[in-house]
C-alpha cells in the first residue's frame, strides 16, 4: 500500500477528534472559566468537556472501524491498530493524545496573550499530531515504533498542515467553525 495512504490511515483516529469537537463542543469549559496567575484564562472557552469527551470517543470509534477493516481485509495491506488488548491503549493514545496536545497548545496560546481562535502557525496544525504521538509512544511503544517509521513520520509532518487547513476551510464554509484555520 502507498505510504501516503498508510500515513493518513494511521492518523485518522488523531485527526478526527478535533473535527468532532468542533461539531459537538460547547458547554462547560475545561478550565471552568478560571484564570491563570497572569490574570488570563487558563485555556479559554474553546476547550470544553463535551468537545474533549465526544472528540476522544469519536476518534476511538473511527479507530475501531478502521481496525476492523484492516483485520478483515488483510489483502488491502492497511495496518491495524494493535492486536488484542493493545487496541485500547493505541486508540486512546492517538485520539486522547490529539485532544490533549490541542489543550496544551491553548494553554501556551493564552500565556502568549492570544485570544480564543487566534491562529498560531504550525502549532495549530501540529499540536494534536505531537500530542497523539507522545501519548501513543507512552501507552503502546511497540505498536508505535512498528507503524510510525521515519518515512511515515515525515509524511505526516508534511501533509497534516495542508489537510488541517483544508478541513478548517470546509468547517468555516459550513459554519461549524468561527475561523477558517
Ligand atoms: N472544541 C471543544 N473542545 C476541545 C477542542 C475544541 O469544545 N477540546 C470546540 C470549541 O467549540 C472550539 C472549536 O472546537 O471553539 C475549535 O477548536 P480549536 O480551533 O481547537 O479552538 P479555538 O476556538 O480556536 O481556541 P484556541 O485559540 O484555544 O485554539
Ligand atoms: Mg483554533
Amino acid at each position: 500500500m502507498n505510504p501516503l495512504i498508510i500515513a493518513i490511515w494511521l492518523m485518522l483516529p488523531a485527526y478526527l477528534p478535533n473535527n468532532f469537537a468542533v461539531f459537538f463542543g460547547g458547554g462547560k469549559p475545561l478550565d471552568f472559566g478560571r484564570n491563570f496567575l497572569d490574570g488570563r484564562r487558563i485555556l479559554g472557552d474553546g476547550k470544553t468537556f463535551r468537545g474533549t469527551i465526544i472528540g476522544t470517543l469519536g476518534g476511538v470509534g473511527i479507530g475501531l472501524v478502521l481496525d476492523f477493516v484492516a483485520s478483515s481485509r488483510p489483502d488491502l495491506g492497511l495496518p491495524d491498530f494493535g492486536s488484542g488488548y493493545e487496541l485500547i491503549p493505541v486508540l486512546l493514545g492517538l485520539s486522547l493524545g490529539a485532544m490533549a496536545g490541542d489543550v496544551v497548545a491553548s494553554f501556551f496560546k493564552r500565556r502568549m496573550r492570544m485570544k480564543r481562535g487566534e491562529s498560531l502557525f504550525l502549532v495549530d496544525q501540529l499540536d494534536f499530531v505531537i500530542g497523539s504521538w507522545a501519548l501513543t509512544l507512552l501507552l503502546a511503544p511497540r505498536w508505535f515504533s512498528e507503524n510510525f517509521t521515519s518515512e511515515i513520520i515525515l509524511i505526516v509532518l508534511i501533509v497534516t498542515p495542508a489537510l488541517h487547513r483544508a478541513t478548517n476551510i470546509i468547517g468555516y464554509k459550513i459554519k461549524a467553525k468561527k475561523e477558517p484555520w
